[in-house]
């Protein structure tokens, strides 16, 4: 229906807001206003990709606004969460919006001074444990991509957030968006929603599936025949000038198929585009200082109009790469799942190259709601009329298991992920911390309002044994029925860590204190063995190798309280980031450790929380934290203890600090008593004058030469 339509039916402010962005309404978004959408009512919305999901939410948060109120928009991505904001931000520069995701460490008190908040759920979740009465007056919070509730890592996150959030904003008007899913029914039920579930998609999706050089659709489409049924999709596509989102399932896969497609697509290329690629491809290639392989791989199919995409990518590449998608210079972009989950990314074709995946049974067929995800990416609204999506098949059995699996059959349902002990551990820390539950009746009742209580699932047994160990281990006390947290407890809850690895941390250093000199490498193997790490991956052999050095090293993690093999691949981890601070670079260490640079800066960032945790539990202890600090530095920028002082220069990095260091400068004193001309004889010209600005900006002794 025409926009004017509804100027009536929906309150100025918002009108006028949303009058130059969109002509009409599409059906779910008319739905969700018929729902009660402008008097405040809760609603939670179940539609397909792209159907306009986003909109419902910025009509609620304009609509709070205009009374006066606040909002927060919560998702459960960062790469969602930013480029959430940065739509916002364009489409409504005068409303004052921040974006909000960094350290779990800092408390963003001066969030109160804007209107509009996007926020990581992690990161909000930390947010309430620091601080409690900023932030206030919200009238509106959007939960997007809900349905993660039922992912094992993030679930429960969101759902004690969500719960919590009832409690801290009660009259706040709640909007659910999430894909397609069988229950969206209880999730509604359990946030008191208005329902609107909607099959509405604004682009047609044509569902096919590939098996032996045909393609079914109740016709068969008979295509060109080459063995691999990949390049057999391509080829038609490339004729028609169409551009595909290709899905694999592993980082190795993804790369093999993007080799393989770049010898197709090399050939069909106009000069233009040619050169463009080859501009696209050194800037990738040089993203950091000295490629690695993994550069070099993604540099080299780029500039044949192809690129592979997964976790293992710089952030910097990523971006390069879908920008060059959207433009059209990108045609074939192979990813891992992840994508289709998080960035707007969509393509007029999605292929999905197999729909196993190697799980804790072997091989299995990948959740429906997955598939449909990445179904889900075909058609760009303002592009096509058309989407298509591609599923191959290898055989018969296939063909029939994506027909009823993921064609004909209905998504999974979301389950609560709250059953699980490392979650209820820490909530119920997290509960205790704050003010209202201070009782184990109180904090049984808070369990009640989880999504987890909708499936009758019994949390008591759970929540007493978290209650026994907080109690046992130090971290609350129990006074005639009166729980609260030790400092202990506190310090655990505010550094947003699982109490285990505060124990972990306490027995460290208890064992460390008297010691003159901390081991870096033994520090680093206690960070690798706490269970925020998620990252471990070591191979058999490697695991034995570095089971045979366990032996020898000096390490003092307590064995008591870790599993073994996280013990024994925290060695490797250890040995990693060992090698960084002793300057190797990350060619270097993809090449030994197969460690991919996208994943080995997501390691870093881990580790500066867990570092700057520990030593806050030095502090705490009254340990020297000193040497914690230091080690923090180093692996930060990747040095030796020798550069710690030059780093601390402004645009001195690792590269130049080194530099420095050879040159005789070699302390912080030095460089500030070094002349220009040496400055940028060892820094170049520019830099070298923005050192010495840096030192003598405010001495009007020195001049410049
Ligand atoms: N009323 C409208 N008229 C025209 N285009 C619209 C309208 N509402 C939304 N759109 C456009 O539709 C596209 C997809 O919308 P949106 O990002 O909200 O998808 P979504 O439903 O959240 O899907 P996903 O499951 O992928 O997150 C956007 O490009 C948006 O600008
Ligand atoms: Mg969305």
């Amino acid at each position: 229906m025409d926009l004017t339509n509804w100027g009536d039916k929906m309150p100025t402010v918002v009108y006028s807001k949303i009058k130059n962005k969109v002509k009409g309404l599409l059906p779910p978004q008319e739905m969700a206003i018929k729902e009660g959408l402008f008097l405040g009512k809760n609603i939670m919305v179940s539609a397909p990709t792209a159907s306009g999901k986003t909109l419902i939410a910025e009509m609620a948060i304009l609509n709070a606004l205009s009374n006066g109120k606040k909002a927060i928009y919560i998702a459960p991505m960062r790469a969602l969460i930013s480029e959430k904001y940065e739509d916002f931000k364009n489409d409504y520069p005068d409303i004052k919006t921040a974006l909000s995701m960094g350290d779990y460490t800092e408390s963003d008190s001066h969030l109160d001074k804007y209107d509009v908040i996007f926020v990581s759920t992690e990161k909000l979740d930390s947010m309430l444990r620091n601080s409690h009465n900023y932030m206030m007056n919200v009238g509106c919070i959007v939960y997007d991509e809900i349905h993660l509730l039922v992912d094992n890592d993030r679930g429960p996150t969101l759902e004690f957030l969500i719960a919590l959030n009832r409690k801290i904003f009660p009259s706040a008007q709640i909007i659910g968006l999430s894909a397609t899913i069988a229950n969206g029914n209880d999730i509604a039920n359990w946030l008191d929603c208005n329902f609107v579930k909607s099959d509405f998609r604004p682009v047609k999706l044509v569902k096919k599936i590939y098996l032996n050089g045909e393609l079914i659709n109740g016709k068969r489409d008979e295509i060109n025949n080459v063995d691999n049924p990949l390049l057999n999709i391509a080829i038609e596509l490339l004729k028609k000038r169409k551009q595909a989102l290709v899905f694999s399932q592993t980082k190795k896969t993804t790369m093999s198929n993007a080799l393989a497609l770049s010898e197709v697509t090399g050939t069909k290329l106009d000069p233009e585009e040619v050169s463009a690629l080859k501009r696209l491809s050194d800037e990738v290639l040089h993203v950091l200082d000295i490629p690695t392989s993994q550069c070099e791989k993604l540099s080299e199919v780029i500039k044949r109009g192809v690129a592979f995409h997964h976790a293992g990518l710089l952030n910097k590449q990523r971006k390069l790469v879908e920008n060059a998608f959207r433009n059209g210079l990108i045609k074939f972009i192979v990813a891992t799942p992840t994508l289709a989950m998080g960035v707007n990314l969509p393509a007029n074709t999605v292929i999905i190259s197999s729909v196993y995946r190697y799980g804790d049974f072997g091989s299995e067929p990948l959740p429906a709601l997955e598939i449909e995800q990445m179904l889900g990416r075909a058609g760009r609204p303002k592009y096509d009329t058309e989407g298509t999506a591609i599923i191959i098949a290898k055989n018969e059995r296939d063909e029939q298991l994506i027909r009823e699996k993921y064609f004909d059959g209905e998504t999974e349902p979301i389950i609560s992920k709250f059953n699980n002990e490392v979650a209820v551990r820490k909530y119920v820390l997290a509960l205790i911390d704050m003010d209202i539950y201070k009782s184990e009746n109180a904090v049984h009742k808070f369990f009640d309002e989880l999504y987890i209580s909708e499936f009758g699932i019994d949390m008591e047994g759970y929540i007493d044994s978290a209650l026994d160990f907080l109690e046992e281990h130090g971290f609350i006390k129990d006074e005639r029925g009166k729980l609260s947290t030790t400092p202990y407890g506190k310090l655990v809850n505010r550094l947003y860590l699982d109490p285990y690895t505060g124990l972990l941390f306490m027995s460290f250093i208890e064992q460390v204190k008297k010691r003159d000199k901390l081991n870096p490498f033994a520090v680093l193997h206690l960070l690798f063995c706490s269970s925020e790490f998620k990252f471990l991956r070591v191979t058999q052999s490697e695991f034995n190798k570095y089971e045979d050095e366990s032996y020898k090293l000096e390490l003092m993690t307590d064995q008591n309280i870790v599993e073994y093999d996280r013990y024994v691949s925290a060695i490797k981890m250890a040995h990693v980031i060992d090698d960084w601070i002793n300057e190797r670079n990350e060619r270097d260490i993809e090449e030994e450790y197969k460690i991919l640079p996208g994943e080995f800066y997501t390691m870093l960032e881990s580790l500066r929380w867990l570092s700057y945790s520990l030593k806050e539990f030095f502090k705490a202890l009254g340990a020297r934290y000193a040497d914690i600090s230091r080690l923090s530095m180093r692996v930060k920028h990747g040095v030796k203890d020798e550069l710690v002082p030059l780093i601390a220069i402004p645009e001195v990095g690792r590269v130049r600090a080194r530099r420095m260091y050879s040159r005789g400068i070699r302390s912080f004193a030095d460089a500030k008593s070094a002349d220009l001309q040496l400055l940028s004889s060892v820094l170049g010209d520019r830099i070298g004058k923005k050192v010495y600005m840096y030192f003598h900006a405010a001495d009007p002794q020195k001049k410049l030469i």
